[in-house]
């Protein structure tokens, strides 16, 4: 006999409940108490719904002795049994037991995530165990809504995904330090100062030789963002866009940094930086109002354990248009207000999360779209204005999180394109790499512009976490994997 034969899902059941029929439930044992009159009542949950079903298993069942005291938190049981309309004010049905079988035991004194109330902190030891709690499958759940929802938003708008690759040989992309991959016998060049292939020493070898016999026959990486190849689709394919994993190297070991993240990035042909701030601001409210409407269970019990306001927040960004700021109005508020930061701000520096946070959450009490960022702190590709000094950059700053998206208007001019290049330091090496991002503009280059959005930052941005370790399955962070 199938294991599924009558099965029905938490989710499905509890919205539409078959009464008084057959039903098999499948699950994990949340919770067992035994009243006076020795009914057992046992909360499962199958990971489909927040919700927990509560099974009744009657004393007069002939397997409750054997069974009943092995029904401990994780235990996985197979349930047979009818759905009745429940007595208790807390559930509207329940599943009368007519059989329980243990699928897979838990023992209550080994079971890490068992009773006793725990920290994300030590959760995070389980990453493994922790989407057994309610926190941590709510959070999986919502994680799944909003990347279909990425899907679904560009789908209607006629954009194409493109598969950009993870390993690349772009070189100094200007988006943060990238994960060499080699397959290099590192260790018997650590032993023996030589490569066992190459025979080099491992002392100062030269860049090319050295990595000629390496997979690639060059140096590569993990990609930090898969803008530069969506530009190539982009100018091939229209509007498309990427969703995929993205590495970075930095030893940032705060709240919003992981060493391995999701990034959305749009890019689009024939397209402005007002195209892009549109672009930006209907795809966030399109991301929160899918989570208001799709998953009403899990944001409830965000606003009720995890952050108060996190659903107001959400109501406020669909409500009014984000606030659009030059870089150069925003220091001149920072400058002017009375916040003692940790950081000064001074035109030309980069801003800093608590600048980010308090135009956002104190300051303009909405999302800000801050432009025209002065051209030494953002990247190459960045389109220069007329004034010489900024270029077509936007970032996307939100209450809670500071900066959720960077984009810009790209550069399309093929020569200010290679000075922009030399300006910010690539070598000869790195400007080689890229020769086939300067034919995009050599033949039938466009206006074109896009951004990226950190899928992570998102998910903390709507479930209210307070760390972004929480909002990934299996966060990598410095030290950590
Ligand atoms: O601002 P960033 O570095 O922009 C880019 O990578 C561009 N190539 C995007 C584009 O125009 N196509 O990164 C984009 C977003 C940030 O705004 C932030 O939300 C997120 O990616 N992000 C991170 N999220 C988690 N951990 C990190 N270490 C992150 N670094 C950036
Ligand atoms: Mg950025």
């Amino acid at each position: 006999m199938t294991q599924r034969l009558n099965r029905l899902k938490i989710a499905t059941l509890l919205a539409n409940p078959p009464l008084h029929q057959p039903t098999v439930v499948l699950g994990w044992v949340r919770t067992r108490r035994e009243s006076k009159a020795g009914v057992a009542f046992v909360e499962v949950n199958d990971g489909s719904t927040f919700d927990n079903l509560q099974v009744v298993i009657p004393a007069s069942w002939s397997g409750y002795a054997e069974i009943v005291p092995l029904l401990h938190t994780g235990t996985a049981v197979r349930v047979e049994g009818v759905l009745v309309p429940s007595e208790g004010g807390r559930q509207a049905v329940e599943l009368q037991a007519g059989s329980v079988t243990v699928l897979g035991e838990s023992d209550p004194l080994q079971y890490p995530i068992g009773k006793q109330k725990i920290s994300y902190e030590t959760l995070r030891e389980y990453t493994h165990l922790r989407p057994r709690t309610n926190t941590f499958g709510a959070i999986a759940r919502l994680r799944d809504v909003l990347a279909a929802e990425v899907h679904g938003f560009f789908r209607a708008r006629g954009f194409r995904w493109v598969h950009t690759p993870v390993i690349t040989g772009n070189d100094a992309e200007g988006a943060g330090k990238a994960f060499q991959v080699t397959t290099l016998d590192l260790e018997g060049i650590a032993a023996s100062g030589r490569d066992s292939e190459t025979g080099r020493s491992g002392k100062a070898p030269d860049h090319k030789d050295f990595f000629a016999k390496d997979f690639f026959g060059k140096a590569v990486s993990l990609t930090v963002s898969g803008q530069l190849e969506a530009e190539a689709y982009a100018l091939s394919l229209g509007d498309v866009y990427t969703f995929g994993p993205t590495f970075r190297a930095e030893n940032s070991h705060t709240s919003r940094h992981l060493a391995e993240f999701w990034m959305v990035e749009p890019e689009m042909a024939f397209a402005d930086l007002e195209d892009d701030m549109e672009l930006a601001e209907a795809f966030l409210k399109h991301l929160c109002r899918a989570a208001l409407e799709q998953c009403p269970r899990e944001m409830a019990f965000f606003k009720e354990r995890v952050e108060p306001t996190v659903i107001e927040r959400l109501e406020a960004i669909l409500a009014a248009p984000f606030v659009r700021m030059t870089y150069t109005e925003a220091v001149e508020h920072l400058k002017a207000s009375k916040e003692t930061f940790e950081y000064p701000v001074e035109w030309g520096t980069d801003l800093q999360s608590e600048h980010e946070r308090w135009l956002t959450e104190k300051y303009c009490k909405a999302p800000v779209i801050l432009i025209d960022y002065p051209k030494d702190i953002k990247a190459f590709y960045m389109k220069v204005n007329d004034d010489g000094r900024t270029v077509r950059a936007m970032d996307v700053l939100v209450p809670h999180i500071g900066e959720i998206i960077g984009g810009s208007q790209r550069e399309e001019r093929v020569d200010v394109l290679q000075a922009r290049m030399k300006e910010m330091g690539l070598d000869d090496h790195a400007i080689a790499s890229l020769d086939w991002y300067l034919d995009l503009r050599r033949f039938g280059g466009a206006p074109h512009a896009g951004f990226g959005l950190g899928f992570e930052r998102l998910v903390q941005f709507v479930s209210g976490m307070a760390n972004i370790r929480d909002v990934i399955p299996f966060p990598r962070t410095p030290g950590r994997i």
